[in-house]
């Protein structure tokens, strides 16, 4: 925890919109820009992951204001006979910088494994997007004991060789957490990612592994936010919910204002 001063990333708060809004909800991404319009030098980068048809109109109509935009998920690959999926070339296509790779929803709904959440991280760096790896624990393997050790694993497995802060986020996002208004205590989160971070700098080297932002997710809230994102090495969040709402994301990048 030591370098965690020196060092500090530069925050990122998220919004995953997951299988949420229309054409309409521009109006959301519209009050944002709004709120942020005459921010300079904002000290969190802000972004949004709408849900793909979304993707290119959102990136249009975020540019010029310091909103970015992200997609939820990519395919390994980047063309070819793959019904209903989207290349992270297509992303980066689209507009968008980053792209969220192997959410608990995703590997629980579409049976993603470790080894596939680090080929989409591969894909996302090929296409020079920023992946978002998202790793978590169940209840059951927290009653177990076992956080550290799922952690450690999905973490290892997920990311790709060379990985760099530059292309790679983590998102610590406890399965229990997510849309059931439960977060950890501060402790468990300060306990998660310091063991996080000394991982990351072990897997990248000290310097490279300092710089990549860890993002708390589940159940964040703009009532919990500020003590959330206070916890060292949190260097961020990963919103679902309240990212719907521009008023209530504003509330949660107002912990970093
Ligand atoms: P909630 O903020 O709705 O709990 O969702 C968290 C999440 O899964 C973000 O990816």
């Amino acid at each position: 925890m030591g370098s965690e001063k020196k060092a500090a990333p530069k925050a990122l708060v998220a919004g995953n919109w997951k299988m949420n809004g229309l054409k309409t909800s521009g109006a959301e991404l519209a009050a944002l820009a709004g709120q942020l319009k005459d921010m300079a030098d904002l000290p969190c980068d802000v972004l949004i992951c709408p849900p793909a048809t979304l993707l290119a109109h959102f990136s249009e109509a975020a540019l010029g204001s310091p909103i970015q935009t992200g997609a939820q998920d990519c395919h390994p690959e980047d063309s070819g006979a793959h019904t209903g999926d989207i290349s992270a070339e297509m992303i980066k296509d689209a507009g968008a910088e980053y792209v969220i790779v192997g959410h608990s929803e995703r590997r629980t709904d579409h049976g993603e494994t470790d080894a596939v959440v680090k080929a989409k991280a591969e894909a996302a760096r090929r296409a020079r997007l920023t992946a978002i790896i998202c790793i978590g624990e169940t209840e059951a393997e927290r009653d177990a004991g076992k956080t550290l050790e799922i952690l450690t694993g999905q973490l290892e497995g997920s990311l790709p060789e060379g990985a760099k802060a530059a292309n790679t986020v983590i998102a610590y996002e406890p399965v229990w957490a997510i849309g059931t208004g439960r977060t950890p205590t501060t402790e468990q989160v300060a306990e998660v990612h310091a063991h996080i971070r000394a991982r990351l700098e072990k897997a990248l080297g000290a310097e490279e592994g300092a710089k990549v932002r860890i993002l708390y997710g589940g159940s964040v809230k703009p009532a919990n936010a500020a003590e959330l994102m206070a916890v060292p090495h949190v260097n961020g969040a990963l919103v679902g919910g309240a990212s719907l709402k521009a008023a209530d994301f504003f509330g949660i990048i107002s912990a970093y204002l």
